[in-house]
C-alpha cells in the first residue's frame, strides 16, 4: 500500500517536472492576411454592390411581406450590411469631408439599424416606417454629394 503510494507520488513528480520543463511552443509566423487588402471601392461602387440591392431587399418589404423566418432573416441581413456600408463611406478613399458627409453617412447607418432590429421583430409596418427613413438617408446625402442630384429632391435612385 505504501509502496503503491510513494510509486504514485513519484509519478506525479516525473508528470509534473515533465509539464514544467516543456518548452513553450515557439509561436508559428503567421503572415497577417490584412496586410494585403486594400480598401479600394469608390462610393460608386459601394451604391452599386452592395447600398442599392440590400436596399431594394428592404424597400420591397412594404409590397411583399416576407414569407418565412427564412425570408424575414434575409431583410435584416440586408440592413445590417447597409450599416456596415455607412462605416466604409466615412473611411478613406470615401470620405468627402470631416462635416457632413460624416453625419449623413451616420443617418445611413441608424436608419439601417432601426429597419434591422424592427426585421427581428418580423414588423412590416415598422420595416416600412424604418425604411422611409432610411430612403430619407439616402436622399439627403445624394441631395448634397451625388453630382447629378446636387440641390434637387425626389428619388434617390434617379
Ligand atoms: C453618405 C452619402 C450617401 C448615402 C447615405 C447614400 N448614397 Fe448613394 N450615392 C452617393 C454618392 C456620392 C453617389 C454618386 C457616386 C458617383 O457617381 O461617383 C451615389 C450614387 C448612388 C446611385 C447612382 C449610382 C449610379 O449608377 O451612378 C444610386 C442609385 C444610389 N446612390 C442609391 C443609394 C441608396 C438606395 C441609398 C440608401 C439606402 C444611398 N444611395 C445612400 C452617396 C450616398
Amino acid at each position: 500500500m505504501l509502496k503503491k503510494s510513494i510509486a504514485l507520488i513519484g509519478f506525479y513528480i516525473i508528470s509534473l517536472s515533465a509539464c514544467t520543463k516543456q518548452a513553450p511552443p515557439a509561436p508559428m509566423p503567421v503572415a497577417s492576411p490584412a496586410s494585403t487588402m486594400q480598401s479600394t471601392a469608390t462610393v460608386k461602387q459601394l451604391m452599386l454592390g452592395a447600398v442599392i440591392p440590400a436596399s431594394d431587399i428592404v424597400f420591397g418589404v412594404a409590397a411583399t411581406t416576407p414569407a418565412d423566418d427564412a425570408a424575414w432573416a434575409k431583410v435584416q441581413a440586408n440592413a445590417i450590411v447597409i450599416t456596415e456600408m455607412a462605416k466604409l463611406l466615412i473611411d478613406s478613399p470615401r470620405k468627402m469631408d470631416d462635416g457632413e458627409w460624416i453625419s449623413k453617412s451616420q443617418a445611413l447607418y441608424d436608419t439601417a439599424h432601426a429597419v434591422a432590429t424592427a426585421a427581428v421583430e418580423k414588423n412590416v409596418d415598422k420595416v416600412s416606417d424604418a425604411g422611409n427613413n432610411l430612403y430619407d438617408a439616402c436622399d439627403g446625402c445624394h441631395m448634397k454629394y451625388m453630382p447629378s442630384r446636387q440641390g434637387s429632391a425626389g428619388n434617390p435612385s434617379q
